[in-house]
């Protein structure tokens, strides 16, 4: 109806109107729907509203009948509207909160979990057997001075191990910079800074110019230990070496101490582990070979022996009053023994199931 037409306003034509309202109210099946039928039939434009705006021009005795009884059929309009209103958001609330609900007691997926690396978790490892001992950990760069990788270490200017294929030397080479290529520089960075007693382990990175394979690394990590007190032995030093042992590889573990040089402890020695897979029955005994420690019976684990005095000289530590011992072995060499880990390069490539394999291991 358009609004400048007079409206039907017979209670007939009210009625209608009503009827078409509460019907197309109860057909809204959502509040999106309910809210179209309540524009058609209660808004500004709807039958009952154009009637209202009408009646002004219905004559005196007649308009207020009229208007009381459209005003009852808006008021019956809007009561079912707000009714079905109530009624639809009631339903659409209800199902939410059964579509929405949340049940905490459910199990929670929680996703594929990693492993700390084994060459981190063993280096912890070793570093608590000392400390539970009272030692300390100490620390120092991987892009190490010259000097205090060589020289200070009693290693002089035409040793091999400073040749460019076994270093690697950081450019520009006038800067005597170089990657250490074991953690012993620490040991001097040490004695440089402290007075004894000095009692430290260096778990660490170290890097050689070395070819990548199943047994060699260009980085891989060791456990330097330094000890510098009044009346140290070589006692003192095998003492500490068996305790890390049979800590790492249980009680039964037989080590040795076999002559060697090393250029900053005299005497040195390396230190062996008795052979895990053929304990020593392969020694002399074609028959039966052993791969792991090539009929030799032993194993070699790391370098050992007494401070030597010049290097105490070089640190600023009298001899005369101090003596102390020091040892290094390859992380990754404990790890192959301790773990069975026979691979190097699993060590490196960083793939989670090793780290997983190992998990709880290195504990
Ligand atoms: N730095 C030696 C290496 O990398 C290992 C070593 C030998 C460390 C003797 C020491 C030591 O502290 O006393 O082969």
């Amino acid at each position: 109806m358009a609004p400048d037409q007079p409206a039907d306003l017979s209670q007939n034509a009210i009625d209608r109107v009503v009827a078409d309202a509460l019907a197309a109210f109860a057909a809204a099946g959502t509040s999106v729907e309910l809210k179209a039928a309540r524009l058609a039939h209660a808004g500004e434009r709807s039958p009952l509203a154009l009637a209202n705006r009408s009646i002004g021009t219905i004559p005196g005795p007649e308009r207020k009948d009229a208007g009381q009884r459209l005003g009852a059929a808006r008021a019956a309009v809007n009561a079912a509207l707000t009714a079905r209103e109530d009624e639809l958001g009631a339903a659409e609330l209800a199902r939410r909160l059964v579509e929405e609900r949340v049940d905490v007691t459910l199990p929670v997926e929680v996703g594929p979990q990693g492993a700390p690396h084994p060459i981190t978790a063993l280096m912890d490892l070793m570093g608590d057997v000392f400390i539970a001992m009272g030692w300390e950990i100490a620390e120092g760069p991987e892009a190490e001075a010259e000097w205090l990788n060589f020289d200070a270490l009693n290693t002089r200017p035409d040793h091999p191990a400073r040749s460019t294929t076994d270093t690697l030397f950081v450019e520009p080479l006038a800067s005597h910079v170089l990657l250490r290529t074991q953690t012993s520089p620490v040991q001097a960075r040490t004695m440089l800074d402290r007075e004894p007693p000095i009692y430290i382990v260096c778990p660490g990175k170290v890097y050689r110019a070395d070819e990548f394979d199943a047994t060699h690394v260009p980085v891989f990590h060791q456990l330097e230990g330094l000890c510098v007190d009044r009346g140290i032995t070589l006692a003192h030093l095998k003492g500490t070496l068996d305790h890390l042992a049979r800590s790492m590889f249980g009680d039964d573990i037989e080590t040795r101490m076999r002559p060697h040089f090393f250029p900053f402890t005299e005497p040195s020695a390396e230190v062996d582990l008795k052979c895990f897979v053929c304990h020593g029955a392969s020694v002399g005994n074609p028959d039966a070979p052993c791969r792991t420690c090539r009929s030799q019976g032993w194993i070699e684990w790391g370098g050992c022996g007494v401070v030597n005095p010049r290097v105490l000289i070089a640190c600023g530590i009298d001899p005369e009053v101090y003596s102390g011992f020091a040892f290094g072995m390859g992380i990754e060499r404990t790890l192959m023994f301790r773990n069975n880990a026979a691979d190097m390069r699993d060590m490196v490539e960083g793939d989670v199931r090793f780290s997983r394999s190992l998990k709880g291991m290195a504990r």
